[in-house]
């Protein structure tokens, strides 16, 4: 029985997971943290039939009185770090579902878990049809090392780029560098309609009502143009599947591992 605390269990992608682990046999909920339900019965909040899940308001105070194996976050980043850090100085293995993680913050969050002998798995995004995106994506950045990134979401989305394009821009960037045609330094008018470098790759991020959250990503060769593209829905369901798969692998390696297909069978 794998004992789980959950960082942001009262919010649209932690209370799903938390449902999502209450009907799983091989799982326990046994803590959570909310400030607005500081003190409260996690049970009691989402109506789940978990018995007592006690809410925190603070991670130290959670570790100090909390037995658990796998603490996963799903608050903000900066909120993000502080929880991860302070688990993997105590043992803990950490899933990372909170986007917004630079690769600098992700590198603290590495020689952390490799100097406390423990793992953490960074997942931009659990959904099994993103997976396959990033995929594909790395396929044709071989055959096609010219290639954009653009990320859509809704207006009060606070993190940008999304945790997936930044996932993405990553990954493509160790496949092959895109192909630089004219620099930064030759551009003339507004550089930054070119948007942000993330890892030498441009990526775009549009915030407009009626998006929920996609991504696309660009490759073109001479006279030809390729773009994958992933649209997700509004519900929260498409994650809890692959959330619950992360943790189940969170305790198969050591150090640090990105994204969902690290612990999966391709
Ligand atoms: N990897 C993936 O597949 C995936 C999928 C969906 C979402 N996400 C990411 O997950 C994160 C959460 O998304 P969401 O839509 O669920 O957000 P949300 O609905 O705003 O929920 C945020 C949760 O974090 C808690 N929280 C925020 N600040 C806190 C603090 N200082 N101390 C303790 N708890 C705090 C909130 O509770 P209180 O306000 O009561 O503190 C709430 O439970 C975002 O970064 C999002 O981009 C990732």
């Amino acid at each position: 029985m794998i004992k789980v605390f959950i960082a942001g269990a009262t919010g649209w992608a932690g209370s799903a997971l938390s449902k999502g682990i209450c009907k799983n046999q091989g799982m326990k909920l046994v803590g959570a943290l909310s400030r607005k339900h500081n003190g409260e019965n996690l049970s009691e909040v989402l109506g789940i039939e978990g018995g007592d899940i006690p809410i925190f308001d603070d991670i130290e105070t959670a570790l100090d009185t909390t037995e658990f194996d796998v603490l996963v976050d799903y608050t903000k980043p900066e909120v993000g770090k502080k929880n991860v850090i302070a688990a993997l100085k105590r043992g803990k293995k950490v899933v990372i579902g909170t986007s917004g993680l630079t690769n600098d913050d992700l590198k603290e969050i590495e020689d952390t878990a490799n100097d406390n002998d423990t793992s953490v798995l960074a997942v931009g995004n659990f959904a099994i049809s993103v997976v396959l995106l990033q995929k594909f994506s790395e396929m044709a950045a071989k055959y096609m090392p010219n290639y954009e990134i653009i990320d859509y979401a809704h207006e009060d989305k606070i993190d940008s780029p999304s945790g997936t394009a930044r996932e993405l821009a990553y990954r493509l960037s160790q496949i092959k560098k895109p192909n630089v045609h004219i620099s930064q330094d030759e551009l003339v008018g507004d550089k930054a309609t070119r948007g942000a470098t993330l890892d030498d790759v441009q990526v775009h991020s549009v915030r407009l009502p009626g998006f929920v959250i996609s991504v696309e990503a660009i490759f073109g060769l001479k006279d030809e143009k390729l773009t994958i593209r992933h649209d997700s829905g509004s519900g929260a369901e498409p994650y809890v599947k692959g959330a619950l798969l992360a943790i189940e692998k969170v305790g198969s390696f050591k150090g640090l591992k990105r994204g969902l297909d690290t612990v999966m069978d391709f």
